[in-house]
């Protein structure tokens, strides 16, 4: 019999298969359909500061635009900060009510400050986990390497110490020292780490000469730089690792199993197919485990790390070589 359960985060989970957090993760009804596809859990939309701090802005903006009183700005700060937050409050109470899997509620912060209260309010609420979807874009030419580490170390220090849920940092590999940021925040009392976030990145339009956005969904091409880091890091970080980022397929889950991932979430695919398509990867997981002889997830997790492998060069390459590409 297969068993295709797996650990994450101190969960059992049903499956390796994680709802990446996206708009599809808000709606009560798209999170059953994940349980009954057989996900193992659901990252909600997250909650983001930017949002939370305009809406802040443009109520005050609009209540206040002749006179500043501070106490009404106080008052209008907690007031909307509330109503922003009460709805993902609401999502995480009945999900808890009405689901088994585990949901992992998520904030999206650009800041490591005043983010306290929100997270307790979520844990209180309900939520099993939380996953910090932070990220610090080095845009400040007065700022160096050391001080941008410090903000995510200290987010995670007040994160630790005043919540009792477990903790995953969902983060970039924007950095120049990415294998020893990560090892040390993988000691740093992380349940896990969520590899990698996906950015939405500029584009410009040369017809209209105005910047417009880009790369909204991901494609499979993007699996490989995500296969190479979690092939490279897993079994030797600290804490558990969820690979996230150009999975579209069973195969691709499959692969990321091998590398070392020990959940995989994904997101774009479920706008393409719909989130019953997870049913689908979980079918083929396990028509895959079947064929290769294996009945748990532990017999092939990581068995083609970089330190399994007769040949890891395929880990650490960067350069084009055409015997390596099979090309002339
Ligand atoms: C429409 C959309 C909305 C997303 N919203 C969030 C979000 O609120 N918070 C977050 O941490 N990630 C968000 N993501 C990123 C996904 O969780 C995921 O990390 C990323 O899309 C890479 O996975 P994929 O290749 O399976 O799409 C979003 C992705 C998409 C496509």
């Amino acid at each position: 019999m297969t068993n295709i359960s797996t650990k994450y985060m101190g969960f059992e989970l049903a499956s390796p298969l994680i709802l990446g957090s996206c708009g599809l993760s808000k709606h009560l009804d798209n999170l059953k359909i994940a349980e009954d596809s057989g996900f193992g859990a659901a990252v909600l939309k997250s909650i983001f500061e930017e949002e939370i701090r305009q809406d802040v802005k443009k109520l005050f903006d609009e209540k206040h635009s002749t006179h500043y009183d501070s106490l009404a700005y106080d008052y209008l700060v907690h007031y909307q900060e509330k109503e922003s937050f009460d709805k993902h409050l609401n999502l995480i109470l009945e999900a808890k009510e009405s689901l088994q899997m585990p949901v992992i509620a998520s904030i999206n912060c650009y800041s490591s400050r005043g983010w306290i209260k929100y997270a307790k309010m979520i844990e209180e609420a309900g939520a099993k986990a939380l996953e910090v979807n932070f990220f610090l874009l080095p845009t400040d030419f007065n700022k160096d390497a050391e001080e941008y580490r410090k903000e995510y170390f200290s987010l995670i220090k007040e994160l630790k110490e005043n919540l009792n849920i477990p903790i995953a940092l969902k983060t970039s590999f924007y950095f120049t020292d990415l294998s020893h940021f990560m090892l040390h925040l993988s000691y740093s009392g992380l349940a896990a780490l969520v590899l990698f976030n996906r950015f939405h990145a500029p584009d410009i339009n040369i017809e209209t000469l105005k910047y417009k956005p880009n790369r909204s969904l991901s494609s499979t091409s993007e699996l490989n730089e995500t296969l190479r880091w979690i092939g490279l890091f897993s079994q030797r970080l600290r804490c558990d690792i969820a690979a996230t980022t150009g999975v579209q397929n069973a195969e691709g889950m499959i692969k990321l199993l091998l590398a070392g991932a020990d959940a995989v979430q994904a997101a774009s695919i479920f706008y393409k197919n719909g989130i019953n398509y997870g049913a689908t990867m979980i079918k083929e997981l396990k028509e895959w485990m079947e064929k290769q002889n294996f009945k748990t997830i532990d017999e092939f997790k990581a068995k083609l790390n970089f330190k399994n492998i007769e040949n890891p060069s395929i880990y650490f390459r960067t350069q084009f070589m055409k015997y390596m590409a099979g090309m002339e």
